[in-house]
């Protein structure tokens, strides 16, 4: 452990910008898995928020591959989902629990110690949400994605940075995308996130950004004043903030 880094007071205080790592599009996943890779090396005891979507799964094949061969154990980590749909049938194809299983933990060797699943399927989704909330208390990594309409999770345009895991109702944009883009069997209109205040509070935030799509709402994230019309824009308020960005997502960053 290096112990000469700053703790997150200091860069707090010290208004440390974020680390922005842009990255030749082939060079992006791998670069991306090696510092997880690194991370668990460091602490095998990981505690990481983990998202879905398109942008993290070469994330993931990189991942399993390196598992597989025996260059990073997930044995001693504790995954815990960031969302969830609510209103997807248990199987289906776009759910987060789903896709997470299928790209990496049921290709690992070893799972991880725990895996914090979001308990869409029983009666009362508030208190499910509850419940998720305390397993994202001491997250050591928090792990996301970036919408077009700038959410984090399913922190959707209108959230506040101390909002807590929580049910929401999602945006137009994301129910649509449910379906287009990750073949759900039904237009869900909820879903279960991690909260802003939960993913503040991580010993580090990474957010992935991949494709000219998002080129846009990246710079409004980074480069705009922080506000609710971009949730991802309050991402800066945290002390190790690393910005994984291909070339066509930084393309609007100023050079
Ligand atoms: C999914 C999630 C979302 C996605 C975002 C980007 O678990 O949290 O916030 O990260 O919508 O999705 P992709 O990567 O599919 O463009």
């Amino acid at each position: 452990m290096n112990t000469l880094r700053p703790s997150p007071d200091e860069d707090r205080a010290a208004g440390r910008p974020p680390r922005i790592e842009i990255l030749p599009a082939a060079a992006w996943a791998p670069t991306v898995a090696a510092e997880l890779i690194a991370r668990l090396a460091a602490r095998p005891s990981l505690r990481i928020c983990l998202p879905t979507g398109e942008t993290p799964s070469p994330v993931y094949a990189a991942l399993a591959a390196a598992e597989a061969r025996g260059a990073v154990s997930f044995a001693g980590s504790t995954i815990v989902m960031l969302d969830e749909w609510v209103g997807l049938p248990p199987g289906d194809p776009a759910r987060c629990d789903v896709r997470l299983r299928s790209e990496l933990l049921d290709r690992l060797r070893v799972p991880p110690s725990l895996f914090a699943a979001i308990d869409v399927d029983g009666p009362d989704p508030d208190e499910a949400a509850t419940r998720h909330d305390a397993a994202a208390v001491g997250l050591d990594l928090a792990v996301l994605g970036l919408g077009t309409n700038g959410h984090v999770g399913f922190n959707e345009p209108g959230s506040s940075p101390d909002d807590a895991t929580r049910l929401v109702r999602l945006a137009v944009s994301t129910r649509e995308a449910a379906t287009a883009r990750y073949g759900a069997s039904r237009m869900p209109t909820a879903g279960i996130t991690v909260g802003l205040a939960r993913l503040l509070a991580a010993g580090e935030a990474w957010l992935l950004v991949t494709g000219e799509r998002k080129a846009a709402m990246l710079r409004r994230a980074l480069e705009e004043p922080e506000g609710p019309d971009c949730p991802a824009s309050y991402l800066r308020r945290h002390p190790r903030l690393t910005v994984f960005a291909d070339d066509g997502a930084a393309s609007l960053l100023p050079k």
